[in-house]
């Protein structure tokens, strides 16, 4: 029937429609939308389409219909997009740019680099682990038993419902992940924040940072951890620093000691600084405890080694002359941005 083939006709017009400009698409919206559009006629024709198939007929006029709304919209929107990105390609290249925002790093981390850059020039790599650990890594492979004394020193913070996981309170628990994963030889330095059950005050902090070295390898010696030490106080006090190592005590090396370095006591900041003595305590050290060697499977007859720990805020309060330890984890702005000078 003629209507029938009239509708086919149109819904092919539509279909293949590709209009090219605005004004071609609003020609194709009065074809087939406007108020005298060709497909409203079409439903007049109803009269003279047989009784059996008007149902079929009025179907096909409003699918037509609805395919005529869906291709404009499918078009107007085509074009929307086209317009938006020719209008990216117009954009003017020769402005400024955007101000951005200078950030800073945190003066904890301007001194962890420092340090970092120090061991890794003679061949230390760096080891980053846990900071939730097992009370196996962080005390008894250190040769800090449950019974110990030495566990009283450094308040722990026990995760709830468990009995042996916690915060670590050292970076020595790395010790015991290298040794357990890694043979020798071993030279790792690894830094990062650890915790412990302290009241908060200016001085102390219940979270602080701690680089950790370990070096284990055949006949390493006192002497060897002694130059190297005195290569770090070099390098981060001046080339002039002289050390000493005072003896002491830590459960994971024997012997042990502590370092300090010579500031003098020709400034009024540096007499403050060293308590009036001109020595101004560094950091723990000492030859790895052959227990500890024998807890992480490595054999003590065979392999040696030394280990230290620093600490890094008294570090970084020295050197900005900060005066209270709060400032370092409240994250103020107002304190943050003045280190955005330094490297
Ligand atoms: N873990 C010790 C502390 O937190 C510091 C320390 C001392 C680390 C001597 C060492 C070391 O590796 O040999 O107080």
């Amino acid at each position: 029937m003629e209507v029938f083939s009239k509708i086919e006709e149109l819904l092919a017009e539509i279909n293949s429609a590709q209009p090219t400009s605005k004004e071609e698409l609003e020609t194709f919206r009065i074809r087939f939308l406007g108020t005298k559009n060709i497909i409203k006629p079409l439903f007049g024709e109803i009269k003279s389409v047989a009784n059996e198939r008007k149902k079929e007929f009025g179907q096909a006029v409003n699918s037509l219909k609805q395919a005529a709304e869906e291709k404009h919209s499918q078009l107007k929107e085509q074009m929307e997009d086209a317009d938006a990105s020719s209008a990216k390609s117009e954009m003017d290249l020769s402005l400024p740019a955007a101000p951005m925002a200078q950030g800073s790093r945190h003066p904890i981390s301007i001194v962890m680099n420092r340090m970092i850059d120090i061991f890794e020039k003679i061949g230390f790599i760096v080891a980053e682990e846990r900071e939730i650990e097992d009370d196996w890594h962080n005390f008894t492979a250190m040769n800090t038993p449950a019974d110990h004394p030495a566990r009283d020193m450094q308040d722990t913070f026990y995760l709830k419902n468990s009995i042996s996981d916690l915060l670590r309170t050292h970076t020595s628990s790395v010790q015991a992940r290298v040794m357990t994963t890694q043979k020798p030889p071993i030279r790792i330095i690894a830094p990062g924040r650890v915790y412990r059950n302290e009241t908060i005050s200016a001085r102390s902090h219940c979270q602080f940072h701690q680089i950790e070295g370990l070096y284990i390898d055949e006949d390493v010696s006192f002497a060897d951890m002694k130059q190297t030490l005195l290569y770090f106080a070099r390098e981060m006090y001046g080339p002039e620093t002289n050390i000493r190592l005072r003896p002491s005590y830590f459960p994971f090396t024997e012997p042990s000691a502590e370092m300090d370095v010579w500031l003098g006591t020709d400034t009024t900041a540096t007499k403050k600084l060293t308590k009036g003595t001109g020595w101004l305590e560094v950091l723990g050290c000492g030859m790895v405890d052959p227990n500890v060697l024998k807890n992480c499977e490595i054999d003590p007859e065979k392999y040696t080694g030394y280990a230290f720990g620093i600490g890094i805020e008294r570090t970084a309060m020295q050197n900005f002359n900060i005066g209270d330890i709060r400032l370092l984890f409240e994250n103020d702005v107002r304190f943050l941005r003045q280190f955005s000078s330094v490297i």
